[in-house]
C-alpha cells in the first residue's frame, strides 16, 4: 500500500505541536519536512531549532527533504535531528554515489529527489543503491503550486528502470499532490504521496489524509 506523507512547511507553525499530533493521530504514514537554504530554490523554510520541535512530538518516521546546497556538509546533523530518510537533491550533488553512502554508513535511508527537468535516466549507474528517488511535480520552492503533467511520464520511466536494475527504490511525489490526482499517480506507480496544501488547507485535514491513503 502506498505511503502517504504531509509536508509541514504547509503547518501553521504558530501551532505546530498541535498540527504534528494531528499527523501523529491521522493515517499519514510519514512526516515530509522541507528544508530550504534560500539559495537552491528561491525560498527559505526551518532548519534544525524546528526540526528539533518536530522530533520531540513526531511519533513517524521524519522523510527530509534537502533543498540545499552542499547537502553532505549537513549529513550528521539532520541524522541527530531525527532523519530516518534524507533526500538530496541530484542538481546540487557533485559526488551523488558518495553523499549516498555517507547517507547509508550514518544509518538513514538516502533518497535523490529530480526536480522538474532532470531526466530519470541520469540515475541509471546509482539507483541501485537509492533507497528512495523523489519526483519533483512541482518547481521545488514552494507549498500550494500546480502540478506538472509530465511528472505520470517520469513514473512510468523510474518505474522501467527500477526493474532494469532490479532494484526496491521507493518512488515519491512531490508537489501538486491532491485527492483529486492521489489515484492516478498510485495506479502509475507512486508509492509516497507527499501533500501540504491539500492536506492543510483543507476542511478537515484528519479525513484529507485518509480519503489521499485511500486513493487507488
Ligand atoms: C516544494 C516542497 C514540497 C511542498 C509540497 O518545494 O518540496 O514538499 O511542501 O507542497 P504542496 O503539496 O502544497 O504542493
Ligand atoms: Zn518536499
Amino acid at each position: 500500500m502506498h505511503k502517504i506523507a504531509p509536508s509541514i512547511l504547509s503547518a501553521d507553525f504558530g501551532n505546530l505541536q498541535r498540527d504534528i499530533e494531528m499527523i501523529n493521530a491521522s493515517d499519514a504514514d510519514w512526516f515530509h519536512v522541507d528544508v530550504m537554504d534560500g539559495v537552491f530554490v528561491p525560498n527559505i523554510s526551518f532548519g534544525f531549532p524546528v526540526m528539533k520541535a518536530l522530533q520531540k512530538h513526531a511519533q513517524k518516521p521524519l522523510d527530509v527533504h534537502l533543498m540545499i546546497v552542499q547537502p553532505e556538509r549537513y549529513f550528521q546533523e539532520f541524522k541527530d535531528a531525527g532523519a530516518e530518510v534524507l533526500t538530496i537533491h541530484y542538481e546540487a550533488s557533485t559526488h551523488l554515489h558518495r553523499s549516498i553512502h555517507a547517507i547509508k554508513d550514518l544509518g538513514m535511508k538516502a533518497g535523490v529527489a529530480l526536480n522538474p527537468h532532470t531526466p530519470v535516466s541520469l540515475l541509471e549507474d546509482t539507483l541501485a543503491d537509492i533507497d528512495l528517488v523523489i519526483l519533483m511535480s512541482v518547481n521545488p520552492g514552494f507549498g500550494g503550486q500546480k502540478f506538472i503533467q509530465n511528472t505520470y511520464k517520469k513514473v512510468q520511466q523510474l518505474k522501467a528502470l527500477r526493474e532494469k536494475v532490479g532494484s526496491d527504490t521507493l518512488i515519491e511525489i512531490d508537489g501538486g499532490v491532491s485527492t483529486s490526482n492521489a489515484a492516478e499517480l498510485v495506479k502509475t506507480g507512486a508509492d509516497v504521496l507527499v501533500a501540504g496544501n491539500a492536506v492543510f488547507a483543507s476542511g478537515d485535514p484528519k479525513a484529507t489524509i485518509q480519503q489521499l491513503k485511500q486513493s487507488s
